[in-house]
């Protein structure tokens, strides 16, 4: 059952262009079970709204020129939930990945994985990784489905790896770290979004993560919905990003990048 929200009747007023497109964005999915809550639902009922809620922002970022997403759908530290929690996430992947596998990869949506499939049933990690499969060659939008994925587990891995490879510790960079993490081939997220009005990273992409814009609201996942992103997008249009460095930096840099332009126009 899904449930025509407010949020639901904007979805689909046609929106202006956005001058400023964030190329990565990370979404941490939260309050689901309050949204079930407040409707006197079970916390089930949340997360397949939640569910809902996700095919419709996938394609939202397509349509917003996004070209990499990456959702938090299991944490390892989720697996502390009731075992029926668990089961029903499980459930919920291979719904997905049963039923939208076909359309997604129709809209050129290519599915990765992040996390770790040990400790996930066998059946259901063999369809992530054939999913995963199928849409390789996809190009209009990267999905990584964060899935018993945690950041620290990630850096623990990576380190495993590095020692396992007999790197000396004093070639390490922070590239050599880089290309063991799970997104080594992409760019890390240019912005963070976090629904249900927490302000906390939770153990996602805290590597990753380090410059991202965050951005947060009071709104639950379910009902965040196409124009609640696109708010999200302006808001990230409108911040200054300045690694460290100083606005006059900044200014500079920006009146250097626009001159290079216009001479080679
Ligand atoms: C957090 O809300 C949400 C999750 C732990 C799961 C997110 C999952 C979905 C949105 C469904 C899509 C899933 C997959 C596997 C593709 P919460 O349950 O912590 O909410 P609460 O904080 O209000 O209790």
């Amino acid at each position: 059952m899904t449930f025509i929200t407010k949020e639901s009747r904007r979805e689909q007023v046609a929106l202006p262009p956005l001058d400023k497109v964030p190329e990565h964005v990370a979404i941490i999915m939260d309050g689901n079970g309050r949204w079930a809550r407040q409707r006197g639902l079970p916390r089930s009922a949340g997360h397949r709204q939640g569910t809902e809620n996700l095919r419709h922002i996938i394609r939202a970022s397509a349509e917003f020129g996004v070209r990499i997403m990456t959702i938090y759908a299991f944490s390892t530290e989720n697996w502390s939930r009731p075992r029926r929690e668990v089961m029903l996430l499980m459930r919920i992947l291979e719904m997905v990945i049963d039923r939208e596998l076909q359309e997604l990869d129709a809209e050129g949506v290519q599915i990765r994985h992040i996390g770790e499939l040990d400790g996930i049933e066998e059946r259901l990690a063999r369809k992530v990784v054939e999913a995963c499969e199928y849409t390789r060659y996809n190009k209009r939008l990267i999905l990584n489905v964060a899935f018993n994925y945690g950041g620290r587990d990630e850096i623990v891995h990576a380190v495993q790896n590095i020692v396992r490879d007999g790197i000396a510790a004093e070639e390490i960079t922070e590239a050599t770290i880089n290309n063991y993490m799970y997104t080594s081939d992409l760019p890390d997220p240019d912005l963070i979004i976090r629904t249900s009005g927490e302000f906390r990273l939770s153990n996602f992409l805290i590597w990753q993560g380090a410059y991202s814009e965050i951005y947060t609201t009071e709104t639950y996942w379910p009902d965040f919905g196409r124009s609640a992103f696109y708010d999200a997008l302006i808001e990230y249009g409108n911040r200054r990003r300045r690694f460290g460095k100083t606005d006059d930096q900044i200014d500079a840099e920006y009146i250097q990048q626009s001159y290079f332009k216009e001479r080679t126009v």
